[in-house]
């Protein structure tokens, strides 16, 4: 299988920059030339280049999931949490970012789809990872499908899109950590007494988004979906195993015949350019697909967030910026 060719780029000016909470801005963006966007799906993103700042600071690829209505074609609005351990995108966003600034996007890619034909749609959002669920319970509200939401923030003050949830009434439960005297949500008890036909979908930081796959260990396969969208978020167990296995082997090119060795502690992607071979990249983090390329054989050992269960077990491809191989030699469609 040979690794999807990137779509065109976007040309997106910066139409408003507006503060949702201390710490968070939302970013609307629109055509450049004027022209329809291309359409996306609820819980989809897009992958931004940041230029290059005066600061010297190079340009940056980041992905930052839609918020606004996917009904919408005449606008992109994703919003951006400060993050305190920033490698320089939520940085750019907050500091140097301006109204009327043209930049490159690719065409949303959405790797967090909002089930289809859900009875009641149940969401738990953790600070910024409320972006896709936005999405997602305005399709809801549109359709008029049955929806609910937990968000859990730090503070009141830290809660973006605030005063438009509590709009929403008894169907937006808040949990401010400062007010509840720095406990977690309960999770548990938030989750014990599902909707027929629930789905839960949820995104947030990595240490809510493990409380809620235990909280929900229980329900029926493929009725719970997450968004891992942290950095460095350590990936559940049982998607991930431990960096401390890392072990080397070979892969070998299928359209070439090149055979590169693989050490513990560097991933295919450095390999790769290491002997000069350039694949699409973007996280490096397995979060984005877009090093996702073709598996003709071996088995892989996946590390990412985003492969679903039956592409995990379908062994037809492979990110090759996280994942390893579970025996001595992977080819890939290279
Ligand atoms: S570069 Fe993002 S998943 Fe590999």
């Amino acid at each position: 299988m040979t690794p999807p060719t990137p779509a065109p780029m976007l040309a997106l000016r910066v139409h408003a920059v507006r503060a949702e909470a201390r710490d968070v801005l939302s970013i609307e963006l629109r055509s450049a030339v004027g022209s329809a966007l291309p359409p996306f799906t609820p819980g989809a993103h897009l992958e931004i280049t940041l230029p290059a700042g005066a600061d010297s600071r190079p340009a940056l690829v980041r992905h930052y999931s839609l918020c606004n209505s996917a009904a919408e074609t005449h606008r992109y609005v994703v919003a951006v949490g400060l993050a305190p351990a920033s490698r320089g995108g939520s940085l750019a966003v907050h500091e140097q970012l301006r109204v009327g600034q043209v930049l490159q996007a690719r065409p949303p890619r959405n790797h967090f789809a909002l089930a289809e034909g859900a009875a009641h749609y149940r969401f738990i959002a953790g600070g910024i990872g409320i972006t896709p669920i936005l999405s997602m319970l305005r399709w809801c509200e549109a359709q008029g499908q049955p929806w609910s939401l937990l968000y859990c923030t730090r503070s009141r003050v830290r809660t973006a899109f605030y005063e438009e949830l509590r709009a929403y009434g008894p169907r937006v439960r808040f949990h401010f950590d400062e007010e509840a005297g720095g406990q977690l949500a309960d999770l548990a008890q938030a989750l014990s007494h599902p909707e027929p036909g629930e789905h839960l979908h949820c995104c947030g930081p990595a240490p809510l988004m493990r409380a809620v796959q235990a909280a929900s260990a229980q329900r029926a396969p493929g009725t719970v979906h997450f968004e891992w969208f942290s950095a460095g978020a350590p990936a559940p167990a049982a998607q991930a195993p431990a960096a401390a296995a890392d072990s080397a082997f070979d892969i070998v090119l299928a359209q070439s015949g090149q055979r590169l060795h693989v050490p513990p502690g560097q991933s295919i992607l450095d390999t790769l350019e290491q002997h000069g071979i350039g694949v699409p990249f973007a996280c490096r983090e397995g979060l984005c697909r877009t090093c996702e390329t073709g598996l003709c054989g071996g088995e892989a050992e996946h590390r990412d967030l985003v492969l679903s269960d039956a592409e995990r077990v379908a062994q037809k491809t492979i990110l090759l910026c996280v994942s390893r191989a579970k025996g001595a030699v992977l080819e890939l469609d290279l």
